[in-house]
């Protein structure tokens, strides 16, 4: 049974709200990935997160080609969410997008975002996506310039900026990212959008704040929560070291 919970889209719309009338002053989402959690006792991983405020978990779908490792099958989710309140915001790592974006098709899932050097067709894909009434978004891995997205930014719900190389968690960030964020804040502030500035890999304790202050409203965070002691803690301080109540 689906438990009440906090409305995810009612803080993406306030978030936005305050994004526009305030540019240099935002409030962003921390995302535990799932990729770094336990998987013996899943959901109640997730439910603790729950209990410190997490409304939004990242989910990594890796197919052993796309990227030289492998996770995230749907049913994992069709499980969890009998049991959990949150939503998913999907990470599609994966050759043809077109034909995994189907088997996401799931109530609990938000978003899903496929990779610009996976997709043969990027709006075919995002139409795929937004018929499956789910938020459609891009990735772009560290060597892809930002600037290869000008033509999307109006198409898209969300853009995935990795700041390490997909595949594996626990890697350092990669500093020069961080003006790809800044890039995209800036261009979306100039054409008046509100699409989430996503950001993923290597955010932690002493890096969080670059990202932030750089602009990014939605921000990825594995290792740096599941691989403390206290996840519940860890996902607090993180959210304090971005000015939100924890
Ligand atoms: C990496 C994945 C990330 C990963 C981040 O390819 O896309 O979502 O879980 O892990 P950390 O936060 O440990 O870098
Ligand atoms: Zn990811």
């Amino acid at each position: 049974m689906m438990r009440k919970g906090a409305d995810v889209n009612q803080f993406n719309r306030n978030q936005k709200r305050t994004v526009i009338n305030q540019p240099t002053k935002h409030s962003a989402l921390i995302m535990p990935s799932l990729l770094a959690a336990p998987f013996d006792h899943l959901g109640k991983a997730i439910r603790d997160l729950e209990d410190a405020g997490a409304i939004l978990f990242h989910y990594d779908v890796m197919d052993g080609h796309f990227v030289p490792n492998l996770s995230g099958s749907p049913h994992i989710i069709e499980d969890l969410q009998r049991t959990i309140r949150s939503r998913f915001d999907v990470h599609l790592m994966t050759s043809n997008p077109e034909r995994v974006i189907p088997w996401f098709d799931l109530i609990s899932v938000r978003s899903i975002s496929i990779h610009a050097e996976a997709s043969k067709n990027i709006q075919a894909d995002f139409e795929a996506i937004r018929s499956q009434g789910k938020s459609a978004g891009v990735v772009i891995n560290p060597p892809t310039p930002m600037t290869s997205l000008d033509s999307l930014f109006e198409h898209v719900d969300q853009v995935l900026i990795m700041t390490v190389f997909p595949g594996l968690g626990g890697q350092r960030l990669i500093k020069d990212a961080l003006k790809k964020i800044e890039y995209c804040a800036q261009r979306r502030n100039a054409l008046g959008l509100d699409f989430a500035i996503q950001v993923d890999g290597g955010v932690k304790e002493d890096t969080i704040r670059w990202v932030f202050d750089a602009g990014a409203t939605e921000i990825v965070s594995g290792s740096a929560i599941f691989e403390r002691p206290d996840p519940a803690e860890a996902y607090r301080h993180l959210n304090r070291l971005i000015g939100n109540e924890a």
